[in-house]
């Protein structure tokens, strides 16, 4: 018996109104446009006001992605939010989703893997519908990180934007959908990209708060080094999985962290800057949203038809990777030009 496919059936996006551009953080910190647009393509990025959060904008995005579907709330078997900045550090913010759309048969869960959310959701629900257990699961990734950025610390705070993507996912052709995933973990780098305090580790006192630790603290250059590296080798082992090559894919999107990343990951699978995937300018980093988001604006340009090889790839604390490779499963609207 073959195993049923898995593909994208519906995809919606939700950004804060809040825009913060480079300007604005002159006046913060010490750091210039000039600076920011070279060493990472960030323009502007989306911020939360206080009222909205990852629940609140992953909801948003849910509704969106069902809409898009045409699938009802009722109708879902899980609701898998991936994010690392969960409106409450217990329980799960999928609770939260689950319980403001109304997905009132779902199962609902967080997936903890930073910037590589969004992949790990995607590579998760492929193999529950593959396996017959579960039909329509919606797989959200949104992260807040404004609300834990240091707004003194001019090495981090110029990066992070706020956002949400879901995709529901579900049955597809054979040949059709999610066609492999390759993801991976290393325990080791948990030092060079995290929030050391607030968990059962180091509670937030005081003194933690007074050195920041309650924020993100980060190692830009070892982080970079290890995006440039994995995702490349991502990429090609998800690529071979589905016995495909670089030559095969017409649209990459990678993780919206930097555009020298981007610009970097796209050299190793040789890829030509037009099947590039870039918004990193408008958003800056909204980790575990930012593979949906560049899909939902990829859609919405008119990047994509049914038939289309995507692979998308991202990187974040933990240290976690992955890639998924897709064939597009829809027929998209054709754009008038
Ligand atoms: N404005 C002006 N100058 C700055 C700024 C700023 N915003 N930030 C740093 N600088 C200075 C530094 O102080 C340093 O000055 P010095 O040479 O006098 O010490 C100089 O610029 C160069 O700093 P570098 O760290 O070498 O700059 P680099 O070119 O490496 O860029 C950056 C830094 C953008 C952080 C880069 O390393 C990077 O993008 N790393 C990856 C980060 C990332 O993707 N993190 C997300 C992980 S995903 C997740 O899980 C959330």
């Amino acid at each position: 018996m073959s195993a049923m496919n898995a593909g994208i059936l519906g995809l919606g996006m939700a950004v804060p109104d809040r825009v913060l551009s480079n300007a604005d953080l002159e006046r913060m910190v010490d750091t210039s446009d000039e600076w920011i647009m070279t060493r990472t393509g960030i323009r502007e990025r989306r911020i939360c006001e206080p009222h909205e959060t990852t629940g609140t904008l992953g909801s948003l995005a849910a509704r969106r992605a069902l809409e898009d579907a045409g699938v009802e709330p009722g109708d879902l078997d899980l609701v898998l939010c991936a994010t690392a900045t969960g409106d409450y550090i217990w329980p799960a913010t999928a609770c939260i989703i689950q319980d403001r759309i109304g997905a009132a048969r779902a199962t609902a869960f967080d997936v903890s893997a930073a910037c590589s959310g969004f992949v790990y959701g995607l590579a998760t629900a492929a193999a529950f519908i593959q396996s017959g257990t579960m039909r329509r699961i919606l797989v959200v990734g949104a992260d807040t990180l404004t609300k834990q950025v240091n707004w003194a610390d001019r090495s981090t705070c110029v990066l992070f934007g706020d956002g949400a993507a879901a995709a529901v996912v579900g049955p597809c052709r054979a040949g059709e959908g999610i066609l492999a995933s390759s993801t991976g973990s290393n325990g080791a780098g948990l030092d060079q990209i995290l929030l050391p305090a607030g968990g059962t580790r180091m509670p937030v006192t005081p003194e933690a708060i007074e050195r920041k630790l309650n924020c993100i603290h980060m190692k830009g250059a070892e982080v970079f080094k290890f995006a440039v590296r994995i995702m490349g080798d991502a990429c090609l082992d998800a690529l071979a999985k589905a016995g495909l090559t670089p030559a095969d894919v017409d649209l990459f999107i990678p993780h919206q962290a930097n555009i020298r990343i981007i610009q970097a990951a796209a050299a190793r699978m040789e890829m030509p800057p037009e099947r590039v995937y870039v918004n990193v300018h408008k958003y800056g980093n909204t980790s575990a949203a930012s593979i949906g988001i560049a899909l939902r604006e990829a859609l919405d340009e008119g990047r994509v038809k049914r038939g289309d090889v995507i692979v998308s790839v991202g990187f974040g604390a933990g240290l976690t990777w992955g890639a998924n490779v897709q064939r597009w499963c829809r027929d998209e609207p054709v754009q008038r030009s």
